[in-house]
């Protein structure tokens, strides 16, 4: 027998005020990736044969921003955790699997940990009970206001008491409630509909599901996990906290797949950046979205990536800045003070200093000199310069596309190049050298007598 599906509730319906943002909370990136696509990410391993975010009367952003990849459910006003998962139930219709329920404002939640609280799910205790809900615990440093987790003599969870409705005694409680749950589906809602509103917030609390369902005979487990794993954001602030856990978690990940990081801690990770090994990535880097590295690529200091594709064995930086269609094939060599937009650079390519080359080809072996650029843009269209391969450009030359330069031709230092040049050919484009023999003397001289 196939083991049955899951269905997932993400609750996203709180007002997110402490962030002061025009932005759905959910929807602020981490690592380049809003927090909602975090926690999406992580249920993907699980394949969920359902998904439903729960939001608010702002409902706009999230949908537009899901695009049909998950059921919105609306939830207004908001009443409380319980009443928010109660929204779902229309979408739930008919689910008879592992519902898991999750917050978007919790984004670093793993695949393993998810999994982990299916599987507890499915498996019974000592006395042979399977439990009807598995709760995600966590040991905090502070355990601050977070609902406590009373386990009972026998080993299950007994109840989840919220803080303000806590005695001191429970207060006292280390193990924590991080609010991810998986509830048996065929249970779920007629738990819900027995919670009421009877406590200090005057709210519908999910959490109350765990003593009824102990109170009707059932058993409820705990799983537990980090305290990194399961930090929430609400406020700027513990948006840069989350960033920075995200962050440390890439850099490891990069580096256990094979890569150096001199200064690890100075790189910035986009969720996507993928790294080959034996890559060497230098202090203060920083990675935007869709970045591939090949194996054992050389990425100097202060560079910018973003969009582009590196092959094995070439070399960026220091300070180069990769937008968008950059693609260096094996061997290419980007230097200091160089811009690469939408544009190939063809196996051992050079273009070493203070260059901006956008929407080009740059031959195989070519060699485009410093201060060199390629004229792309004419205020209303974008056109393409082709650099053959072996050619080379001379030190400050500007190259008006659309141009061709051919295989293995030459362009003298400060051309303004604006008509195609032939493969082997030499262009000049400037003013011939003229010379007045002493003219510099005399000047000298003509302005020291005038100053007396
Ligand atoms: C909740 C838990 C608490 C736990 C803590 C972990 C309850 C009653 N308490 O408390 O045990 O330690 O999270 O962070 O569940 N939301 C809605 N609609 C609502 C209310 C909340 O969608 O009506 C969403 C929020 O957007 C948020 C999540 O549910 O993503 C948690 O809400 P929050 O108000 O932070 O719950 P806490 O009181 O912190
Ligand atoms: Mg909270």
């Amino acid at each position: 027998m196939s083991e049955p599906r899951i269905a997932a509730v993400i609750l996203a319906a709180g007002k997110g005020t402490r962030m002061k943002s025009r932005l759905h909370k959910v929807l602020h990136p981490i690592g380049g990736r809003a927090m909602l696509d975090h926690v999406l990410g992580s249920l993907a391993v699980l394949d969920p044969a359902r998904q439903v975010v729960v939001v608010g009367a702002e409902r706009e952003q999230v949908e537009s921003a899901l695009d049909g990849r998950a059921i919105i459910a609306v939830q207004e006003p908001q009443e409380g955790t319980g009443h928010a998962v109660a929204q779902a139930e229309g979408a739930l219709q008919g689910f008879t699997g592992d519902i898991l329920i999750l917050y978007g404002d919790v984004p670093l939640i793993s695949s393993d940990t998810l999994t982990r609280m299916v599987e507890a799910r499915r498996t019974p205790g000592p006395d042979g009970k399977i439990p009807a809900i598995a709760v995600l615990g966590f040991r905090p440093r502070d355990a601050a206001a977070y609902g406590r987790l009373k386990v009972g003599a026998d080993g299950w969870l007994d109840s989840i008491v919220e803080f303000k409705d806590a005695t001191p005694e429970e207060r006292r409680i280390e193990l924590c409630n991080s609010g991810v749950m998986a509830v048996d589906g065929t249970l779920l809602f007629e738990l819900l509909r027995a919670v009421t509103n009877d406590n200090a917030k005057g709210e519908y609390y999910l959490t109350d599901i765990v003593g009824i369902a102990r109170a009707r005979g059932h058993v409820t487990a705990v799983v537990e996990t980090r305290e990194d794993e399961v930090i929430g954001v609400n406020s700027r602030s513990e948006l840069a906290e989350a960033e920075a856990l995200f962050q440390r978690r890439m850099r490891a990940a990069a580096m256990d797949q094979g890569a150096t990081l001199i200064a690890p801690e100075t790189v910035y990770f986009c969720h996507d950046t993928k790294l080959g090994r034996d890559v060497v990535v230098e202090p203060h880097v920083v990675f935007g979205p869709g970045v591939e590295i090949g194996d054992d690529v050389i990425i100097h200091g202060f560079s910018h990536l973003e969009g582009a594709r590196v092959a094995p064995g070439a070399r960026v930086g220091p300070f180069a800045r990769l937008r968008p269609g950059a693609d260096l094939r094996e061997g290419a060599k980007v230097g200091n003070f160089v811009e690469v937009k939408k544009s190939v650079l063809e196996e051992g390519a050079k273009v070493n200093h203070l260059t901006y080359i956008g929407d080009a080809r740059v031959g195989a072996r070519a060699n485009v000199g410093a201060g060199t650029i390629t004229c792309n843009y004419d205020g209303f269209n974008k056109a393409k310069t082709d650099i053959g391969a072996g050619a080379f450009i001379g030190s400050n030359s500007s190259l008006v596309a659309p141009v061709v330069i051919g295989d293995g031709a030459i362009v003298g230092a400060g051309s303004v190049v604006t008509r195609d040049v032939n493969a082997d050919a030499l262009a000049v484009v400037r003013a011939d050298q003229r010379e007045i023999a002493g003219w510099a003397a005399k000047f000298r001289a003509r302005q020291q007598k005038k100053k007396g």
